[in-house]
């Protein structure tokens, strides 16, 4: 049997999240980063993965140099440009998780345009994580909480797990199965703390623009192989 149909006969993952490290050649690779999102969110969809969210640009990146913090800045409108057509075709949806405060103004107003515009699909749901980092998402959701309790929505008794991820931006989102990450670093760079509680980690060789549909079923098969206890018992 061959790799794709062994995986597509055994468990797909339902979340997969992709730390897309890897695209420090801004300059000399513009435009591989942002097609290579497009085909391997293509290939979630079409092998019925519910959510795929990756890390874009996270919270400490503000303190790279201006150069690169413009390139990061424009990706927003260059994934609008490169979803187009496909994406509405595979009635993929897109939404962004992260601050928004600290926007220029029309990259706010693209997020919100491509997220009006894609919410009532119902295939794959990309989650863009921009001006993203777990502690400030973590807070956040906190400072909500805390909030609910004095305006008497909520007492404490009633916080629970379940009512913390609720008040993360994955909420609406799949547990997560399974992290991958390119180009050889294993470390988490504050990404998804929370919800890699019980996800399988997958750390690959290649480079996030090199990282294509060949590369994303060596992933999906490695984690076939491996057995998830969730805290119990081997079955
Ligand atoms: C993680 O990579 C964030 C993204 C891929 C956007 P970073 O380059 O920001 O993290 P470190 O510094 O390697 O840990
Ligand atoms: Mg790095």
């Amino acid at each position: 049997m061959s790799l794709e149909n062994r995986v597509l006969s055994g468990y797909v993952p339902q979340h997969i999240a992709i730390i897309m490290d890897g695209n420090g050649r801004w300059a000399k690779k513009r435009s591989l980063p942002r097609t290579n999102l497009k085909n391997i969110a293509l290939v979630c969809n079409e092998i019925g993965i519910k959510a795929l969210s990756v890390y874009a640009f996270s919270t400490e990146n503000w303190n790279r140099p201006k150069e690169e913090v413009d390139y990061l800045m424009d990706l927003p409108k260059e994934f609008e440009e490169t979803f187009k057509g496909k994406f509405k075709e595979k009635n993929i949806r897109v939404m962004f998780s992260g601050r928004r405060d600290r926007f220029p103004e029309h990259v706010i107003e693209l997020i919100e345009r491509v997220e009006e515009k894609t919410k009532d699909r119902t295939g794959l749901i990309l989650n863009i994580c921009f001006d993203y980092g777990s502690y400030t998402e973590i807070t956040d959701g906190v400072k909500e909480i805390v909030k609910e309790v004095q305006s008497n929505k909520l007492s404490i008794d009633d916080i629970t797990p379940e009512i913390i991820g609720n008040h993360l931006y994955t909420k609406d989102l799949p547990k997560l199965d399974l992290m991958i990450r390119t180009s050889g670093e294993e470390r988490i760079s504050n990404f998804l703390l929370w919800q890699i509680a019980y996800s399988e980690f997958y750390f690959a060789k290649k480079h996030w623009p090199a990282f294509g549909r060949k590369e994303l079923f060596k992933a999906l098969d490695n984690f076939q192989k491996r057995n998830r206890r969730f805290g119990g018992l081997k079955e």
